[in-house]
């Protein structure tokens, strides 16, 4: 089969109200090959990366370097895939010059085909249009924005006639500022449909309904690694967490049964050497 072709930022855009878009969060190597060998169009190195393997209880802690590192493994598993980097907390918020400097290290050092910066009118709308004028390529994220959970908590966004209007302001300013395509988180269904009609660019929708112009998942939860889900909206297409604990188990039982490795998967000595080391050791009982 001939390698994937990698889509550009124009051709990602160009989707919009086309085939469906499909993206998913990874992070490493050999996960990263599997999406890219499944044909799914984009990978997001989310910073949903600090609580889904890292560890952490918020992206909050997560680095620019962590991110960079983590890019890196996933853009040498899936060469001929868009990638998508996010760009941490505090890492685009101080002014123009640290958003461009930190955006420009995605590229160049995480080797990530586009970055990802969360919110809508203001000040991240005047960040995207100064990152798109100097050549990177933008999605925003609107809605649920994980980095603002401490402010904005973490539940359904938009839910009354106030919120709804600030959300398509949002969408709108984000699309107006040169963004190739938007994430639209945690958004009712009606909602991100009255959006994905308003705005020129694709939508992806994460807990958003099934009439964005794509969807998003956490790989970790589509394939089932953790016993909770990490995004309540998120459906689990395998349990590979229960099939890895028991490879785990069987793994220490074998190896204190003495299954483990076995005759069949350990190196043997020569029998002429074997036996003239045996030979050896009867003469001179003792060597060790
Ligand atoms: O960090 C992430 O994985 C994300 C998705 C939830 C859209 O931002």
């Amino acid at each position: 089969m001939s390698d994937p072709v990698k889509l550009s930022a124009r051709a990602v855009a160009a989707r919009k109200g086309g085939d469906k878009l499909t993206m998913i969060a990874a992070y490493d190597y050999p996960v990263a090959r599997l999406v890219e060998a499944a044909g799914i169009d984009l990978i997001l190195v989310g910073d949903s990366l600090g609580m889904t393997v890292l560890g952490y209880d918020s992206p909050v802690p997560v680095t620019l370097d962590e991110v960079i590192y983590h890019c890196r493994a996933v853009v040498r598993g899936a060469p001929n895939t868009h990638i998508v980097a996010d760009m941490p907390f505090l890492t685009y918020h101080l002014d123009d010059a640290q958003a461009l400097a930190n955006a420009g290290r995605l590229l160049q050092e995480g080797g990530a085909d586009a970055v990802k910066l969360e919110g809508g009118r203001g000040v991240i709308s005047d960040r995207i249009r100064v990152l798109v004028s100097a050549g990177i390529p933008v999605m925003g994220h609107i809605g649920l924005t994980p980095q603002l959970g401490g402010t904005t908590g973490f539940g359904t966004q938009g839910e009354d006639l106030d919120s709804a209007l600030a959300l398509l302001a949002d969408a709108e300013a984000v699309a107006v500022a040169g963004a190739y395509s938007m994430v639209v988180e945690a958004v009712p269904a009606e909602l991100a449909r009255v959006i994905t009609a308003r705005v020129p660019i694709p939508t992806i929708g994460i807990g958003a309904g099934p009439d964005c112009d794509g969807q998003t998942v956490v790989s970790t939860d589509l394939l089932g690694i953790e016993s909770k889900l990490f995004l309540k909206f998120a459906r689990r297409y395998a349990e590979l967490g229960e099939q890895i604990e028991s490879a785990f188990r069987a793994y220490v039982s074998e190896t204190r049964s003495g299954a483990f490795p076995g005759p069949d998967l350990s190196p043997h000595l020569d029998p002429n050497v074997l036996a003239a080391l045996e030979r050896q050791l009867a003469a001179d009982p003792k060597q060790p």
